[in-house]
């Protein structure tokens, strides 16, 4: 059955699509909550890599909109760029396989690198990155990601800036997708039906 999904959060926002069952989109952390712990991670980060000139790698589709906020928050030189790594293809599960969509085009040998995930689950995209930018022997490297999901952990990744800690839920919104819909909620939610 379709049925139609119409401010979903109460708070202003209208979001309209057509969704196959009928998950209703529930918020866990607000855009206030996400804007304070960015800014906080900001705050971490800067304490860092200032005069580095780091490199930040972003994994694409998720961490776009993370990675979009927590740089205008950084105040001072830095690169950007994107990986487009995938593992759940349009399934909630993931394949247990990452496979790279696009790789990267910038050189990471003796760059000071920090990737930005949007969220650290089974652990197999982050690991698989980290061990892919290891292998181009960067002058450092560590992990940043919004939310971490331990919960549903197969391989050990250690995080060094962390959002959130999130139950085991499926979460969307804030970049954050389901079946590539919802990456536009500007909260994290979770799909109450489920
Ligand atoms: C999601 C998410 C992370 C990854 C985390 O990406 O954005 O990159 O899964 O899951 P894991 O820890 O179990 O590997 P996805 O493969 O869905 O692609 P997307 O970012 O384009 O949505």
């Amino acid at each position: 059955m379709s049925t139609v999904i119409d401010r979903v959060s109460g708070r202003g926002y209208n979001h309209r699509v057509e969704m196959k069952s009928e998950p209703k989109p529930g918020i866990l952390f607000t855009r206030q909550e996400i804007e304070t712990t960015v800014r906080r991670l900001a705050a971490e980060i800067s304490q860092d890599y200032p005069g580095k000139h780091p490199l930040l790698v972003g994994i694409l589709k998720g961490s776009f909109m993370f990675m979009a906020d927590l740089i205008r928050l950084l105040d001072f030189p830095l690169e950007v760029e994107f990986i487009n790594l995938s593992s759940y293809g349009r399934g909630r599960e993931s394949s247990g396989r990452v496979k790279v969509v696009q790789g990267l085009r910038t050189q990471v040998k003796g760059r000071h690198v920090l990737v930005i995930e949007d969220i650290v689950d089974t652990g197999l995209t982050t690991a698989f990155l980290l061990d892919y930018l290891r292998k181009r022997k960067p002058a450092s490297l560590r992990l940043c990601t919004l939310t971490d999901k331990p919960s549903r952990r197969q391989v050990p990744v250690a995080i060094d800036y962390l959002g959130f800690t999130v139950p085991d839920k499926f979460i969307v919104g804030y970049g954050l997708d389901r079946d590539e819909e919802f990456r536009n909620l500007p909260d994290i939610c979770t799909l109450k039906d489920e």
